[in-house]
């Protein structure tokens, strides 16, 4: 089928080339020139694994285009809308750039088209765009305006798009749910080339869920705000575990070993970030309160995960007691390990902190240094975890990047000023330091035993203090 994809981000990209993937005629465009003309020669605006590659393929096989917005209206019988929908100030989603697509087709399309809203978007966006596009109309076009959310995370998201769990639509007529299937036909059915896996493995087929379109765009919000809700909930579980000295990873493995409950999201952290948790949350806030329903509950999701940096900050804060003149190791700055992205990651408000203290920050990510660098321009970014470790009094682990639970501990050890690391995403277990020389502070553990601390002691506490959470651990 001739498909457009208007909006080359995270989503946009990845829909359109995994379309493309699967055998359709794919257009995709972008607004922003600098992007486009990347985009064009072969360039990539964002780190996603995979998805360079499925591009190259595609377009090699003429199946994808890159161009402006007026050619993806005039090329596609479904058109699907992938533009951002940032927050504003009050919570809301700005809807300013599904406006202006929306009169963009009005104007230009002629005949039938199905206008499918793949932004995360407030319920009843689609009854507007519905509206919007018969006054701004001029061509006599015919339409069917569709919701799809998408679930995908980045770092996976070429994965996640060609094997999901579920494919969600919302569409008020039959037409439009048969356009729909039509397109996800190959992805529900499991046959396309897997450009990931040689011989992809049998996988549970996707469940097709096909419902109203309010119902769909509430699905994509109520998930995304049921994630974040359990993040915080395990956030709060690990405060907890710190004050009764219980083990937050234990605590967590018996709670998802019930099917009810599950395993997934129960990670504790410096909190969830990205653009999509926090701005959804809000924004279901908002929906809820504009329909006249309390969703307090989701309010103190956000509280909570707010404080989560304070709160890692206080640990450093405890550890080293003056935290000005410090050199201070930040080990990750995407959101999440397999992104660049940084938009609302904890790393920007914890560095931003350290900062106002006084302290040097050292930061090394893999592949988020240019974007942190246009946030935060003081810190001294490093090539690797090792040069951001040289002379410094703590090591943070603000996201775990698989290479963070690779280190030479040995080379560590004679490079640091101070044997301390804060682990702000359990990427190790006490255990699994123990034994490197370095002090091991991490989320939600209990604090050191006795045998611990007497043995710690032994090797190098002189200028370190215990606390809550804290593994003393042999050399
Ligand atoms: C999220 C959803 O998982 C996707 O299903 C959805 O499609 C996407 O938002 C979206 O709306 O576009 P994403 O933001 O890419 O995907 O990342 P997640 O893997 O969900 O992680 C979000 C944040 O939560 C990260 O900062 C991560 O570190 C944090 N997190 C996650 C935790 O702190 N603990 C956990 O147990 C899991």
């Amino acid at each position: 089928m001739k498909l457009s994809v208007i909006g080359a981000g995270y989503v946009g990209l990845t829909t359109a080339a995994c379309l493309a993937q699967i055998g359709h005629d794919v257009f995709c465009s972008e607004s922003d020139v600098e992007k486009l003309a990347k985009l064009q020669n072969g360039g990539m605006p964002l780190f996603e694994p995979h998805l360079e590659d499925v591009i190259k393929g595609v377009r090699k096989a003429g199946r994808l285009r890159f161009g402006s917005t007026e050619e993806a209206i005039a090329w596609g019988d479904a058109i699907f809308i992938c533009v951002g929908t940032p927050p504003l100030a009050n919570g809301d989603a700005d809807l300013c750039a599904i406006e202006v697509v929306a009169r963009a087709i009005a104007k230009r399309a002629t005949g039938y088209r199905l206008i499918i809203e793949k932004s995360t978007v407030p319920v009843q966006t689609g009854a507007q765009l519905r509206k919007h596009l018969s006054v701004h109309s001029t061509n006599g076009l015919r339409y069917d305006v569709a919701s799809n959310p998408e679930f995908l995370r980045e770092g996976t998201s070429v994965e996640d798009f060609l094997h999901p769990d579920r494919i969600v639509i919302g569409a008020d007529s039959p037409r439009a749910a048969g356009l729909l299937r039509e397109i996800y036909e190959p992805i529900v059915q499991q046959k396309f080339t897997c450009p990931i896996h040689s011989g992809c493995p049998k996988r549970k087929d996707p469940i097709f869920l096909a419902t109203d379109t309010n119902s769909a765009e509430l699905i994509k919000h109520a998930s995304n705000s049921f994630l974040a809700m359990k993040i915080s909930f395990i956030n709060m579980v690990a405060n907890l575990c710190e004050v009764v000295g219980a083990d937050v990873t234990k605590v967590a493995e018996g709670m998802g070993l019930d099917p009810r409950i599950g395993p997934a999201f129960l990670n504790p952290g410096i909190g969830f970030g990205g653009f999509c948790f926090p701005k959804d949350v809000q924004a279901f806030v908002r929906i809820a309160e504009k329909s006249g329903c309390d969703f307090s509950l989701l309010k103190e999701v956000e509280k909570i995960n707010q404080r989560r940096v304070e709160h890692f900050v206080e640990k450093i804060r405890k550890e080293l007691w003056v935290v000005r003149g410090k050199k201070i190791a930040v080990w990750g700055l995407a959101f999440k390990p397999n992104t660049d992205d940084v938009r609302f990651a904890p790393s920007i408000t914890l560095v931003k902190a350290l900062l106002a203290e006084g302290a040097a920050v050292r930061a090394y990510d893999p592949e988020a240094t240019e974007k942190a660098r246009a946030v935060l321009p003081e810190v001294t970014y490093c090539t690797d975890a090792y040069r951001a470790a040289e002379g410094a009094d703590a090591i943070l682990i603000v996201t775990e990047w698989d290479e963070f639970r690779q280190m030479d501990w040995n080379r560590l050890l004679s490079t640091v000023e101070q044997p301390l690391v804060i682990d702000g995403r359990n990427v190790f277990s006490p255990e699994q330091i123990s034994g490197k020389g370095f002090r091991y502070v991490s989320i939600g553990r209990v604090d050191a035993s006795p045998w611990q601390a007497a043995v710690g002691e032994k090797i190098d506490s002189s200028s370190l203090r215990a606390g809550n959470s804290v593994q003393e651990v042999p050399a």
